[in-house]
């Protein structure tokens, strides 16, 4: 398998070849008002004066006990960051800002339906909600500092309060985006030993009141499958008063949140004082196993550094209006809508729906209506707005200074639409690359002293510095035209501390690899390897080419493989299932799914429906496949295993490659024919791929 996996990655090393793109300057008016506007910083967080740049970002919070230790290794890679300090996430985000703040929106929320009415939560108001909500936690529920709390909430400001009502007590959330079915959420439950489930009745999706609860019920099964009771479910109601959901109530286990918050009106809570390194909330991300992995997240360090990313590189004053229109389940929401936005005391915009309701032209009629300066989105969302409306941005009078891109590779084609059209040519754009591991930015460019460059995020960001490396561990330098493994050669305040309860998991995913010496208590022994291919340029800009796993990265959202799979497997006539992505032009890649079935089972097309379906309720409508066909048998090694790279050639069009190691090269024609003949009938037929796609279908799920 070393060698098999070792040829795939020497195959990358042959130059990818595309066109370096220009560069764009930022503008003059961006320049004039930024935040970091001086080319000292970059010599401040430069390598020689690591780890105590980060002092800068520490300096962005009020501490409670200020820390000793900036930082602390004497447990590789278990990394201590501000050691000595204590401080509490929620004073942070709202008290400290009442004596200047008072009456001013921290959050605004603009509900989907056009007609109902957008709420501004003023930091008065958001104190008010923290603490009664946080007395209810504590009072009625139980709970203690470092007790998990499961979240499974749509976009609302009850999401925020919640997480900060919590934060407050020293408690862990733990929130499971909104649209995973109730499976998944079970199972985070269950991993994360959570006695209460923080749901809502119903959210609107699309023109539709969702029901939302139902999941509850399921979640709450499958938890005490895997030995986890809880206890008490909390539920918010999307309108006060007005239950949205068919799931019965169950008496003594579910509570409507507004009836029970008659019995904390005015109620204060002290903020609890916290360790810097105390865990703040776990956030699930998909793996190459079918087990999620459980990434922990620190108080003081993750605080701080979502803080000072936010103020450097989103460019928050406290007087813009900053709008992200990630899903707060997603890692991006709570670094970037709720805990860096909300430290730096500036306004928040949550949407509750989908960019495109009721027509493309709504989140501009958004950002006009209240102001939004600072707008930060995903590559899929910009995809399917210039697809749906391309000319609706010049219809609307809004102004943004900057806009930012997260989540995948933006292309350039796209990015320059972004530029042009939403940003109207005045806007400085940021390609932030980074993961839910990471806690905030690892690559991107400073937006008024990095010119930007379609395609690239740009080089590390302050006080990240990384470098790629090939399989053998030697670096690639800048420019030499060759892909491989993208690590960072530093800890950052940022990062996660391990995987909930898997801390062999985490060494093993992230660090053995790099490792140059184990018994080393020196940082620089130990790179975080985050995964993804990429290159970098002579200028020391990254172009991230995507997961060097068998992740599917559908929307800016990672899939498992395995999960995908396992959740297919569920049915009962099948017998094997793999998962491959296929090119989408709005999400980047959708899932397909190749299943064969028992025998004594015929083909049908019930058979695909109800895959299609294990799925979604496995995992959610996210994973949704585009296609589920049904092989007589799977292309496989001699060993026995799927060779995914083949079918996911097939989905797309792509060339076969070497098939001579298959011990059934026969299989790989029919299904080709089968597959093919279908989606051309479908109107299927991809564009042509570029050198990179191809690269990835041919290396994908490789052995
Ligand atoms: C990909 C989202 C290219 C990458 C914050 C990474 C990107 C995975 C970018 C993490 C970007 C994220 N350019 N690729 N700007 N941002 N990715 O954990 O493959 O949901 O490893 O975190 O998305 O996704 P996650």
């Amino acid at each position: 398998m070393k060698d098999a996996k070792k040829a795939q990655v020497d195959d990358a090393h042959i130059a990818v070849h595309w066109k370096e793109e220009g560069y764009y300057q930022p503008p003059a008016r961006f320049i004039g008002q930024a935040n970091a506007a001086d080319p000292d910083i970059l010599e401040r967080f430069s390598e020689e004066h690591f780890p105590d740049c980060f002092k800068e970002y520490a300096d962005l919070l009020t501490w409670d006990t200020y820390w000793q230790t900036t930082l602390d290794t004497s447990n590789p890679p278990f990394w201590k960051w501000f050691v000595g300090g204590r401080l509490n996430v929620s004073y942070n985000c709202v008290d400290r800002h009442l004596a200047t703040s008072r009456n001013k929106a921290a959050i605004i929320w603009v509900p989907e339906p056009e007609e109902e009415r957008t709420e501004a939560v003023t930091y008065q108001d958001l104190y008010g909600r923290v603490n009664e909500f946080a007395a209810l936690l504590r009072d009625f529920c139980g709970v203690k500092v470092g007790d998990r709390v499961t979240f499974h909430l749509p976009m609302v400001p009850e999401l925020p309060v919640s997480m900060l009502a919590c934060a407050r007590l020293g408690v862990i959330h733990s929130e499971v985006f909104g649209g995973f079915s109730g499976m998944a959420c079970g199972g985070r439950i269950a991993d994360s030993q959570s006695r209460i489930l923080v749901t809502m009745d119903g959210y609107y999706r699309n023109g539709e009141l969702v029901d939302h609860k139902a999941k509850a019920d399921e979640a709450l099964a499958v938890a005490r499958e895997q030995g986890i009771e809880v206890d008490k479910v909390l539920v918010w109601r999307r309108h006060a008063g007005q239950y949205a959901s068919e799931s019965p109530m169950v008496d003594g286990r579910d509570f409507f949140v507004d009836e029970l918050l008659n019995d904390y009106r005015g109620t204060l809570v002290e903020p609890v004082s916290m360790p810097a390194e105390a865990p703040l909330f776990l956030m699930y991300t998909s793996g190459t196993t079918a087990l999620p992995k459980g990434c922990q997240h620190s108080t003081g360090g993750y605080l701080a550094y979502v803080a000072g990313t936010s103020k450097y590189y989103q460019d928050i004053h406290p007087e813009d209006t900053y709008w992200c229109l990630a899903d707060i389940g997603w890692i991006t929401g709570h670094s970037y809508i709720v805990y860096g936005p909300l430290a730096l005391g500036t306004t928040s915009v949550i949407y509750e729906g989908v960019p495109t309701y009721p027509d493309p032209g709504r989140p501009w009629r958004i950002a006009e209506r209240l102001g939004v300066n600072i707008f930060h989105t995903a590559p899929t969302t910009i995809r399917m707005l210039r697809k749906l409306g391309p000319d609706e941005p010049a219809k609307y009078n809004y102004r943004f200074k900057h806009m930012t891109t997260v989540g995948e590779p933006i292309e350039p084609e796209v990015w320059r639409w972004y530029y042009d059209s939403v940003g109207k040519g005045e806007a400085a754009i940021v390609d932030t690359w980074w993961q839910t591991e990471n806690g905030g930015f690892l690559g991107s460019t400073l937006p008024a002293l990095q010119a930007m460059k379609p395609g690239s995020c740009g080089p590390g960001v302050l006080g990240i510095y990384p470098a790629i490396y090939d399989e053998d561990g030697n670096v690639l330098e800048p420019g030499s035209g060759r892909a491989g493994n993208v690590c960072i050669r530093n800890p950052w305040p940022g990062s996660f501390q391990t995987i909930w309860g898997s801390p062999e998991r985490f060494i093993q995913t992230y660090y053995e690899k790099y490792c140059a010496n184990k018994e080393s208590k020196d940082w620089r022994d130990w790179p975080y390897m985050a995964g993804d291919g990429a290159m970098q340029a002579a200028d020391g800009y990254l172009r991230i080419l995507g997961r060097i796993d068998d992740v599917i990265n559908v929307a800016g959202h990672r899939l498992g493989t395995k999960e995908l799979e396992s959740a297919s497997i569920t049915v009962e006539e099948i017998a094997e299932a793999a998962a491959v992505p296929v090119i989408d032009d709005i999400r980047g890649r959708a899932v397909e799914m190749y299943v064969s079935l028992k025998p004594g089972f015929s083909a049908s097309s019930e058979i695909e429906k109800k895959v299609s379906k294990a799925i979604e309720s496995h995992i959610g409508k996210i994973a949704r496949p585009k296609n589920v066909w049904i092989v007589p048998d799977m292309p496989k090694t001699r060993s026995g295993k799927i060779m995914r790279r083949v079918i996911a050639s097939i989905s797309n069009f792509a060339d076969i490659g070497d098939t001579t190691t298959l011990a059934n090269p026969e299989i790989v024609e029919d299904i080709r024919q089968h597959v093919q003949g279908e989606k051309v009938d479908r109107g299927e037929t991809p564009r042509e791929l570029t050198a990179e796609e191809l690269k990835e279908m041919a290396a994908f799920g490789a052995e």
